[in-house]
């Protein structure tokens, strides 16, 4: 992994399976570092969403989907509004995930939202330690990031945290559909042909099933911090 002397921001991955606490870990740890996140699913959730929108069928029609898709940060840098939206919910609907899971099999798509990425993060991280939370962050998008993750957790407990989380939305759901579209998408995920779900072979593994989100992120941000001090002295 790449170290440069005297900068602002770093670069973080975050990678893992669906379920894993990813998404609550990576916005704490963007705000216990005060710094962003990219919420790179929800990139592909977009595409996802608006392709449905605008009746897109083939790849070359989400590809034109994903060009021309405007990505910023909120004011509180807390969110990625789409095309000036805080979609919120909207992306997180089964039909969207479902979907946001096929397209990201494409190459065309994946292509620009790799690129895209990386021009977020890459100016982001001029100013700002950058969480870029996602499948492939620390294999493709940013294979030289200054720190990475893998963050995973035992498929029954992924499920039964995702069925409170939405219990808690008021979506009513069953934990045995969960479990199932949890392994649906993480064969797809893992199995595509193209930047398929892997830990990165540097990549530090966080098992999530016995750990609380707080020691998660506590974990991280030590680990980040004693670096970072020491290239400090080093640099
Ligand atoms: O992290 P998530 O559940 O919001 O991601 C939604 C889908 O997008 C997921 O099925 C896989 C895909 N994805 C991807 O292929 N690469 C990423 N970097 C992020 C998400």
């Amino acid at each position: 992994m790449q170290k440069k002397k005297n900068k602002k921001g770093y670069i973080i991955a975050i990678d893992g399976p669906a379920g894993a606490g990813k998404s609550t870990v990576s916005r704490m740890l963007a705000e216990e570092l005060k710094g962003m996140l990219l919420d790179t699913g929800a990139m592909y959730r977009s595409v996802a969403y608006f392709g449905l929108k605008e009746g897109a069928k083939t790849e070359d029609d989400f590809a034109h989907t994903a060009r021309s898709l405007k990505f910023d940060p909120s004011h509180d840098r807390a969110h990625l509004l789409v095309n000036g939206e805080d979609l919120g919910l909207k992306l997180r609907t089964p039909k969207v995930s479902s979907l946001a899971s096929s397209v990201s099999r494409y190459k065309t798509v994946r292509d620009t939202l790799t690129r895209r990425q990386r021009a977020l993060g890459r100016s982001w991280s001029k100013k700002f330690p950058v969480v870029l939370e996602g499948r492939d962050i620390g294999t493709v998008v940013f294979p030289k990031a200054d720190y990475k993750f893998y963050v995973t957790a035992d498929p029954k407990i992924r499920a039964m945290r995702r069925f409170k989380q939405l219990q808690k939305a008021g979506a009513k759901t069953k934990l045995s559909d969960i479990l199932k579209q949890n392994q649906e998408r993480d064969e797809q995920d893992s199995n595509r042909k193209h930047a398929p779900l892997r830990c990165a072979v540097d990549a530090v593994v966080v098992d999530t099933s016995r750990m609380g989100i707080v020691q998660v992120v506590k974990f991280m941000a030590e680990h980040i911090r004693a670096h970072e001090t020491l290239t400090n002295i080093q640099g």
